[in-house]
C-alpha cells in the first residue's frame, strides 16, 4: 500500500484523475471499476474536464461500479446508475452498453450476483479499481464483519451507512436497507486499487484501514494485503497518520510520482 498526500481535497481529486487519464492512455480498452458518493464527484468533475478539453477517450474502455441499492430502478434520482449517468457517461460519451451496474430490480438478486461476477470475468476483469471509504470503514458496502473472501452480494446497510447517506435521501428512514456489493475478495482482485479519502471527518477511520490491524470490522483494511493499492488524502484525512512525514518523502522521492508533482 501506498498513501500518497495532496494539500487539500482539490489537489488530491486532481491527482486521481489524472492516475485513471495516465491508465486509460496507455490502455484505452481499460477496464474501469468505478464507485459513487460526494467525495468521488469532484474526481468526474475533472474526467469530464479531460474528455471535453483533452479529449480523453472513454469509447473503448468498459466501467463496472463497485454497488447499487436493492429495489430502486435505473432512473430513480437516487440510484448508482442515475448518479453514474449524470456525473460522467452521459458527459463523457460512453456507450451505455459499456457501462455495467448491479441490477437492484432484478427479480433473482442472487443469479443477479453470480451474473454480474461471471461479467467482471468475461472482460478479464477490473484493471483499475476507483474506491471511496465510508465513516466505518466500508469499501463498496462492504459492512463490519464482511468477510475478506466475500464475493458480489446482497448487504443489508449498517446503521452507520443508513446515517451518512441520509441527506442524500431526505431522511434515514428513505435509504434503502439492502444493496448489492461486490465482495471484499472481488475487490481484492482487481489489478490495482486506488482510493480517495477527504476532509477530517475521514481521518480516523482512514489510519484505522492504513496503519491499523487488518479486520473483517473494516473491510478497507484488506486493502493492506492487495499488491498495488494507492490511497490519495488530503492534508485533514492525514491528520491522524503516524507515518504522514513518510508518506510525503515517498510522493517526492519515489520514480513513480515523477510526472505527477
Ligand atoms: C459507493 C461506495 C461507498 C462510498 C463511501 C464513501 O459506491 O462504494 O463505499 O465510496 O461510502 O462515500 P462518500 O464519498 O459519500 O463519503
Amino acid at each position: 500500500m501506498e498513501v500518497i498526500i495532496r494539500p487539500d481535497a482539490a489537489a488530491a481529486a486532481d491527482l486521481v484523475a489524472r492516475i485513471i487519464a495516465r491508465e486509460l492512455l496507455a490502455h484505452p480498452q481499460l477496464v474501469l471499476g468505478l464507485a459513487t458518493g460526494r467525495t468521488m464527484e469532484s474526481v468526474y468533475n475533472r474526467l469530464v474536464r479531460m474528455h471535453r478539453e483533452d479529449g480523453l477517450d472513454f469509447s473503448l474502455c468498459r466501467t463496472f461500479n463497485l454497488d447499487e441499492y436493492v429495489g430502486l430502478a435505473e432512473d430513480d434520482p437516487h440510484s448508482y446508475r442515475h448518479y453514474m449517468q449524470e456525473h460522467l457517461f452521459r458527459q463523457i460519451e460512453i456507450d451505455p452498453r459499456n457501462t455495467y451496474l448491479p441490477n437492484g430490480t432484478a427479480a433473482d438478486l442472487v443469479a443477479e450476483c453470480a451474473r454480474y461476477e461471471q461479467t467482471i470475468r468475461k472482460f478479464g476483469g477490473i484493471e483499475l479499481q476507483l474506491l471511496g471509504i465510508g465513516r466505518a470503514g466500508h469499501i463498496g458496502f462492504n459492512e463490519p464483519l464482511s468477510a475478506l473472501h466475500s464475493r458480489t452480494r446482497v448487504k443489508a446497510l449498517a446503521p452507520a451507512t443508513l446515517h451518512q447517506n441520509a441527506p442524500l435521501f431526505g431522511g434515514e428512514e428513505k435509504v434503502p436497507r439492502r444493496a448489492i456489493t461486490m465482495g471484499v475478495g472481488t475487490i481484492l482482485e482487481s489489478r490495482r486499487c486506488l482510493l480517495l479519502a477527504t476532509g477530517t471527518g475521514k481521518a480516523d477511520i482512514l489510519s484505522k484501514a492504513v496503519e491499523g490491524p487488518i479486520t473483517a470490522m473494516i473491510s478497507a483494511t484488506a486493502l493492506q494485503l492487495h499488491a498495488r493499492c494507492t490511497v490519495v488524502v488530503d492534508e485533514p484525512a492525514a491528520s491522524k497518520l503516524q507515518g504522514a512525514e513518510y508518506y510525503r518523502w515517498i510522493f517526492e522521492n519515489e520514480p513513480e510520482w515523477e510526472g505527477f508533482r
